[in-house]
């Protein structure tokens, strides 16, 4: 694997910061892989107020399609506003398909393959990118830039002494599938050591060794993924993957499932007699 850590350079007074969830280098590294590799197949999960997708509609080649996907339909920060609200001016562009209150699993036959960049920024807390990647990995060409964003949340916020138990410390999902993930390249920006975002080539060895980023499942997960249409995930991971990792997808889910049902029950002892 080379990794090699990218040096940001100045934003231009055409590149959006506003309702942006990412610092100025993140935004930079983001726009010098779309411009360096200039996708025509563009993913992004994960869109909240859609100011990155302002951002990747401008800089993205004409003739390129983005697709852009986001769970909800409000945006978490102030329900009253739909999600995605801040690109609503394009809408009717298009070269630009946006699924509201979707997941990928939900969108994926109408997206299609060949997906040739993908940026995932959703939960940040295990199984969240995860199961994402798990998802999209079967409609991504060899070649394509998977990037990940708040790859180390968990240790910002502990810098800078805030610690929030719910939001903060357990923000390592993308922290976990960056480091366990194969690729022969990965990116980083070289502006602190604790670098918040990533990027990663798909490759032969991503899909060889994808097991491994199953047995990141097997880790405690933060939630349960209610949210997804977990029949329609077990029938995808069976046709799309080996039947040794179908089996640890399932009999994960299976005991994740059992301990979120029991967790109500289970009583964690600090008596140390
Ligand atoms: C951190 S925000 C995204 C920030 C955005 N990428 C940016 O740069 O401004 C996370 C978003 O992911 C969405 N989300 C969570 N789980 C998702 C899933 N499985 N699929 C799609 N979107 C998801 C949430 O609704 C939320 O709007």
């Amino acid at each position: 694997m080379v990794e090699i850590e990218l040096v940001p350079e100045d934003l231009s007074n055409e590149d959006n910061t506003s309702y942006v969830e990412m610092s100025k280098a993140d935004i930079w590294f983001l726009k010098h892989l779309l411009k360096k590799y200039n996708p025509k197949k563009i993913v992004e999960v994960g869109v909240s107020a859609g100011g990155t997708t302002v951002n990747l509609l401008n800089w993205k080649d004409d003739n390129a399609k983005l697709y852009s996907i986001d769970i909800s339909t409000q945006w978490y920060q102030d329900e009253t506003k739909s999600i995605g609200f801040f690109a609503s001016e394009y809408e009717q562009q298009e070269d630009w398909k946006f699924f509201k209150g979707k997941d990928f699993l939900d969108v994926y036959k109408e997206i299609g393959d060949n997906i040739d960049f993908i940026i995932i920024d959703t939960r940040h807390a295990v199984p969240g990118e995860i199961l994402t990647f798990i998802a999209t990995l079967p409609q991504l060409k060899d070649g394509c830039i998977v990037v990940l964003h708040d790859l180390h949340l968990n240790m910002m916020y502990i810098n800078e002494d805030i610690i929030d138990i719910y939001y903060n410390i357990a923000s390592h999902c993308n922290a976990l599938l960056f480091g366990g993930v194969s690729s022969h390249k990965k990116w980083t920006v070289k502006n602190d050591p604790m670098t918040n975002i990533g990027a990663f080539v798909v490759d032969d060895t991503t899909r060889e060794n994808i097991k491994d980023v199953f047995h990141i499942l097997t880790s405690t997960w933060e939630y349960f993924p209610d949210d997804l249409d977990l029949d329609a995930y077990d029938e995808y991971v069976k046709e799309h993957y080996s039947t040794e990792t179908y089996n640890l997808y399932s009999n994960c889910m299976k005991l994740q499932s059992k301990l979120f049902n029991l967790n109500p029950k289970i009583e964690f002892s600090t008596d140390k007699k």
